[in-house]
């Protein structure tokens, strides 16, 4: 038997010409639970998890998951289990911490536009902390905090104007986001902050954006932010903990991203050469904890040969898998069942009613209708960007680990879909 791994994708393999996702066939899960399909590796994510883990040995540092990366509870459950807390935007998510068994003393709050009634639920819980993003924010949070007679821990998200050098979608940390303080405003809120009865400052956040593959835009966010605590703490306010928000890069199309624990000896060496290396620490990561971890199964319903292009229209489609029409990102496909045959170029494309329903554009396949395709990198932001557009029933999602395979959601019926709406009056 031959042994192919894919790249970026540890867990996922070729055994002789068969797709595997760790022990099991790609085929019989297919052909088990339906396409389309996610299908998620457990040891990928605590792989994963593990490399910041080491990258952390020896440290105070806490890694709170973002999962709006993936907020499936199965693996909400599995990050909680390995001792991660959890960044969340909303009370939604919150309410995901809670009935997976998460920690609410590790759950930090970030987002532009968190509501009071999230505000109040979170403080009535007793969340770690809130990255507040306003000055309007901090005055808002401090009046709710008063309200419950208690008092807010919060964390100033402060923008540190680097380039994250990655797509502007994406990208969060520039002056013309709408992210965080502006960095020359940082030392006027903290005081701010200090002076609100209803607010306790325990931290600085920074993140300066998505799917980043080079060291030095942290670098010098971290110089930034470490130069904003010294200022900040001069001015007589304590910073207890630093958080540099998430945004460490896989690799979808051969892209080289830093390893987690590489990244972070250079940025520790950084801290420690700066004096703040025993600091509490505080990590947001989403992707690289669970983007390479999934795939998509996808079945071929037509080859669609034409004059300029050809299409493989698969059973997947722009709401399922929405990065592609949304960034115009990049997944590998590849073949469930390796063939030889002489492949065709194709564009890639869903059922849905629209030209930017595409999910890979003029890549190499020998494939027939009946084949399975399984979309790579789909790990993140894809089940927890998908909708039901066109009345499509979200994906069943399988979990492999050692004891198998686990349906950690069934598949939308199109009565689930609709199961919110009422008809009018006779
Ligand atoms: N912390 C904050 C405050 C964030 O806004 C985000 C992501 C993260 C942490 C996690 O970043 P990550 O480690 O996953 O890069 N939908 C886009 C990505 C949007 C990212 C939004 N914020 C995509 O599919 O590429």
């Amino acid at each position: 038997m031959t042994q192919a791994l894919l790249p970026g994708h540890p867990h996922v393999l070729y055994r002789d010409d068969q797709l595997f996702v760790d022990q099991v066939p790609a085929a019989q899960l297919a052909e088990q639970f339906g396409t389309p399909l996610f299908v998620y590796s457990k040891a990928a994510m605590l792989d994963a998890l593990a490399a910041y883990q080491r990258g952390f040995a020896g440290r105070r540092a806490q890694i709170c998951y973002a999962m709006k990366a993936n907020s499936s509870l199965a693996i909400l459950q599995v990050f909680a289990q390995a001792g991660c807390g959890f960044d969340i935007v909303s009370a939604g998510e919150l309410a995901r911490v809670q009935a997976a068994g998460g920690d609410l003393s590790k759950v930090i709050f970030s987002g532009v536009g968190k509501t009071r009634a999230e505000m109040r639920q979170a403080l009535q819980l007793g969340i770690g902390c809130f990255n507040v993003e306003s000055e309007s924010e901090l005055e808002v949070l401090n009046e709710v905090a008063l309200s419950l007679q208690v008092q807010a821990p919060v964390s100033i998200r402060v923008n540190p104007n680097v380039d994250p050098k990655t797509h502007p979608y994406i990208s969060t940390g520039l002056k013309g986001n709408k992210f965080g303080v502006a960095h020359d405003r940082a030392v006027q809120t903290y005081q701010r902050a200090a002076g609100l009865p209803g607010l306790r400052v325990v931290g600085i956040d920074c993140h300066i954006g998505s799917q980043i593959t080079q060291v030095d835009p942290y670098l010098d966010a971290m110089d930034r932010i470490l130069d904003l605590v010294e200022a900040i703490e001069q001015a007589g306010v304590p910073i207890h903990h630093i958080d540099f928000g998430g945004g460490l890069g896989i690799n979808y199309n051969g892209d080289t991203p830093p390893e987690a624990d590489a990244l972070w000896a250079r940025l520790l060496a950084k801290l420690d050469a700066r004096g703040f290396g025993q600091r509490q620490l505080m990590i947001e990561p989403g992707r690289s904890l669970v983007g390479n971890a999934g795939i998509c199964l996808t079945e071929v319903l037509y080859l669609k040969p034409g004059e300029q292009k050809n299409f493989c229209i698969v059973d997947a489609a722009m709401n399922d898998l929405p990065r592609p029409a949304m960034y115009e990102a990049f997944h590998g496909i590849v073949p469930v069942q390796a063939s030889r045959a002489q492949a065709t170029l194709y564009d890639v494309v869903g059922p849905v009613c629209e030209s930017g329903d595409w999910i890979g554009r003029e890549r190499a396949l020998a494939v027939q209708p009946g084949d399975q395709l399984a979309v790579l990198s789909a790990g993140a932001y894809c089940m927890s960007m998908s909708s039901n557009y066109n009345t499509r029933g979200r994906l069943a999602e399988v979990l492999v680990d050692e004891a198998g395979a686990h349906l950690i959601r069934r598949r939308e019926t199109a009565q689930d879909t609709f199961a919110l709406e009422n008809l009018l009056p006779a």
